[in-house]
């Protein structure tokens, strides 16, 4: 495994490169079911463990509080070893509410500290001021290390800093060959400043692996909802995926990998991919290894340019044709 060079207090744990996003443990929209969510899940976070992992990412709204129970129980003994990153979904995000719900997470997770606290996503109407006075107690009394948000813009993250008063640490967004949005001002800034991007869906959730084609679509109801499922994108992300097979054959490596290699080829970037099982999670763990050509990379990234999925309102007829097809 790999870690952040930089980033956190020498003195706390090393945040690794790839870490593990656990939505799906306990989620019914990933419809993985019972055994999934009782037994693999936690064999998952234990081979995680094993293999040098330290940041597993959750949420309060994960399977509504299960995500956390099933992480926390799975880490038990090696608290201490790992880095744990919750989330708060921000509804009424005053103080004393922001403190109670933290506690609650904490409870869930079976610990007595919160090593990243992020905002889920930045609450339209209520200014970062406000949650950010409950933040800021939280750290004043030890129970949240640090501060992270999650779906920020470069302009919110900053003012979300402003109102702390102190680093944020993190901004956890959608990053992968399919997305590259974040490279326009979130990888600049984090890579100048020492701050962190937390990429999630890097693997646009299970389509840069190359498993899925028009006649073999993912049926759980995150997928079903999503445009880039669609058959049409699938057949245009053809060409992403060849030339995700041709780099991976040359590092004698799956198009997983290459794409997770690819997203943490910026050195302020971590990945959280999530994983349906053990061998999926041992696969993301080695991709921490592959080092890129820079050849490679701006193939990969010119491939990327090129697909160009149909979005917008040309969408919402499809996705319901294709769920009743
Ligand atoms: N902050 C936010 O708003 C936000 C939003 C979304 C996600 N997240 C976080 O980010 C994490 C990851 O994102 P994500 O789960 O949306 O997408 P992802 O990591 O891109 O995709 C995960 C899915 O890809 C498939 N997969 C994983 N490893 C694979 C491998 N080696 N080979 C083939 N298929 C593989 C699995 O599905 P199948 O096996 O079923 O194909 C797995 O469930 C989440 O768990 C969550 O913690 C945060």
């Amino acid at each position: 495994m790999r870690y952040l060079s930089t980033a956190t207090d020498p003195a706390t744990t090393k945040i690794s490169r790839i870490g593990l996003g656990t939505w799906q443990f306990g989620s019914r929209e990933w419809g993985y079911g019972q055994s999934y969510a009782g037994q693999e899940a936690h064999a998952i976070v234990r081979r995680a463990v094993e293999l040098g992992v330290t940041l597993f990412d959750t949420a309060e709204i994960y399977g509504f509080g299960r995500s956390e129970r099933i992480l926390g129980q799975a880490i038990g003994e090696d608290r201490e070893s790992v880095f744990l990153a919750t989330k708060i979904f921000p509804l009424l995000p005053v103080a004393p509410v922001v403190e109670q719900r933290a506690v609650a997470s904490a409870n869930r997770l079976g610990t007595r500290r919160l090593d990243l606290y992020q905002v889920h996503q930045a609450n339209p109407l209520v200014k970062d001021g406000t949650i950010m006075r409950g933040m800021r107690a939280l750290q004043r009394v030890g129970l949240v290390s640090e501060v992270g948000v999650s779906n920020y813009s470069l302009e919110r993250w900053r003012a979300a800093e402003h109102a702390l008063g102190s680093r944020v640490l993190s901004n956890q967004v959608r990053y992968s060959l399919v997305d590259r949005s974040p490279e326009r001002d979130l990888l600049p800034f984090a890579e100048s400043t020492g701050h962190v991007v937390i990429a999630y869906s890097p693997l646009a959730q299970g389509l840069l692996s190359g498993k899925y084609h028009r006649g073999s679509r993912p049926v759980n109801r995150v997928r079903a909802s999503s445009p880039l499922y669609l058959p049409e994108n699938l057949d245009r992300a053809g060409d992403l995926i060849a030339t995700l097979r041709q780099v991976a054959d040359a590092h004698s490596a799956t198009p997983a990998q290459i794409a997770l290699a690819w997203v943490i080829h910026s050195p302020a970037v971590v990945a959280i991919p999530g994983a349906s099982s053990v061998q999926q999670l041992e696969s993301n763990v080695a991709a921490a290894s592959i080092d890129l050509t820079e050849d490679e990379y701006q193939a990969l990234h010119a491939a990327a340019t090129r697909f160009r999925p149909i979005t917008g309102p040309a969408v919402l007829p499809r996705l319901i044709r294709a769920r009743f097809s």
